[in-house]
C-alpha cells in the first residue's frame, strides 16, 4: 500500500469541528486503501507557550479523540511526534538547507509572529515549516492529506525534498498535498470569513468536538448569518449559510444542492436547528468514547507506544541514510 503521512496538534481539551471535517473524516477514509502513518506534533505544539501539565494532558486527550472518531491505531501507525528522536534530527538537517528569506514567506509564520510580537515569536516558531517538513519526509510519503492552511508548508516540503535529492542523490519520496476542495475550509461561526481556528478570538463561534451537546446546540443557532431568509450556497453572498451548508452536507452526507432543495421556503431557523441535531448526533458517541478511552490512561499511553516504535523503525532507516549521504561520521 502506498503510504500516507499527516499531523495534528495537540489541542487544548478539544479538537474542533473544521479538525474533525478537514483532516480526521479524510483520514478515516484514507486509512484503509494506504498505510496510514498519523503522529501528534507535541513538539510542534511547544512553538507557541504551553503549560507542561496542560500540554501532556492535551497529547493524550488529542489521541483518544482520533480514536474514539476511527482511527485504528491497530490499522493505522498513530503515535507522539516526540517519541521519535528522528523528527527533530531531520528537522535540523533540512534547516541547513533551507533559504532564510524562503522560511521568512510562510505565511503562517507570518500571521503566528505578528501575533506574539517579535520579541515573543521565537526561532522554534521560524523553524516549524522544516520539522513539518522531517515529518512527512522521514516516512516516504506519497500522500498528505491536509486542510487549505497547510499547502504552503507541503509545497515547501515538496522542494526541500526535491533539492536535497538533487544535491545529495535520490533520497527522499516527493509528497503530494491532499486537499479535499469542498472541506478544506470550515469557518469561524461567529465570522464566516475566518478559518474556524482553536486560537479564535471568540469562543461562540467554534464548534468543540468536546463541548456538551447544549453548548454545541446553542453555538449552532446563534451562527452568524444574513439579513435574507433564502438557504442557498453563495460563499460571496451568504459566507455564514455557506459554511453552514458545508458543515451539513458533509455530516448529513447529503449534497449542497439536496439541502437546498429541502430547505426551500424554509428560513435560516429551520436549518440551524437541524443541523445542530446532526451534529450533537455526529460528536455525541465520539465524546463518550473519548473520555471512556481517557478512563484508563495507562492503555492509552501503551497504545502510543507500540505505534512509536512501528513509526520509529521507518524513520530511523530514512534517518541513517540522510547522514550518510550529507557525510555524517557513523557511530559504529
Ligand atoms: P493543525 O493541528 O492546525 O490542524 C490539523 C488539521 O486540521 C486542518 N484544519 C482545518 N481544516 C478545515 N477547516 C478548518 N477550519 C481547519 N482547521 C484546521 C489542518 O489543515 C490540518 O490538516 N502544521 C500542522 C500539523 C502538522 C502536519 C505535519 C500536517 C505537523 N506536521 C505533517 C501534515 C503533515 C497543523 O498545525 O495542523
Amino acid at each position: 500500500k502506498p503510504r500516507l503521512f499527516s499531523g495534528m496538534q495537540p489541542s487544548a481539551n478539544s479538537l474542533q469541528i473544521g479538525n474533525y471535517i478537514g483532516a480526521l473524516l479524510q483520514w478515516k477514509d484514507l486509512q484503509t486503501d494506504y498505510d496510514a502513518v498519523f503522529c501528534i506534533v507535541d513538539l510542534h505544539a511547544l512553538t507557541v507557550p504551553q503549560d507542561p501539565a496542560l500540554l501532556r494532558e492535551n497529547t493524550r486527550r488529542t489521541a483518544a479523540q482520533y480514536i474514539a472518531a476511527g482511527i485504528d491505531p491497530a490499522e493505522s501507525t498513530l503515535f507522539v511526534q516526540s517519541h521519535v528522536a528522528a523528527h527533530p534530527e531531520l528537522a535540523w538537517v533540512l534547516n541547513t538547507i533551507t533559504g532564510f528569506g524562503e522560511a521568512s514567506r510562510m505565511t503562517q509564520f507570518k500571521d503566528k509572529s505578528a501575533r506574539q510580537g517579535s520579541d515573543g515569536a521565537t526561532v522554534g516558531l521560524f523553524a516549524y515549516p522544516m520539522l513539518m517538513a522531517a515529518d512527512i519526509l522521514l516516512y516516504d510519503a506519497v500522500a498528505v492529506p491536509v486542510g487549505d492552511d497547510q499547502r504552503q508548508h507541503v509545497e515547501l516540503t515538496r522542494d526541500l525534498a526535491g533539492r536535497f535529492n538533487s544535491r545529495f542523490g535520490e533520497t527522499f519520496v516527493v509528497p503530494e498535498a491532499v486537499i479535499l476542495k469542498e472541506t478544506a475550509r470550515i469557518y469561524d461561526l461567529q465570522e464566516p470569513t475566518a478559518k474556524m481556528s482553536k486560537s479564535a478570538s471568540s469562543e461562540s463561534g467554534v464548534v468543540w468536538m468536546m463541548d456538551e451537546p447544549s453548548v454545541t446546540a446553542k453555538k449552532i443557532r446563534s451562527a452568524v448569518t444574513d439579513d435574507g431568509r433564502e438557504v442557498r450556497f453563495d460563499r460571496g453572498e451568504k459566507p455564514g449559510v455557506a459554511n453552514l451548508l458545508t458543515i451539513y452536507s458533509v455530516l448529513a452526507g447529503k449534497t449542497i444542492a439536496e439541502l437546498e432543495a429541502e430547505y426551500t421556503g424554509r428560513g435560516y431557523g429551520d436549518l440551524k436547528k437541524d443541523l445542530a441535531e446532526v451534529v450533537v448526533e455526529t460528536f455525541g458517541p465520539i465524546r463518550a468514547r473519548t473520555l471512556e478511552l481517557l478512563d484508563d490512561p495507562a492503555e492509552l499511553d501503551r497504545v502510543l507506544a507500540g505505534n512509536a516504535a512501528r513509526a520509529a523503525t521507518i524513520a530511523d532507516a530514512t534517518l541513517a541514510k540522510v547522514y550518510d549521504r550529507v557525510g555524517l561520521l557513523p557511530r559504529v
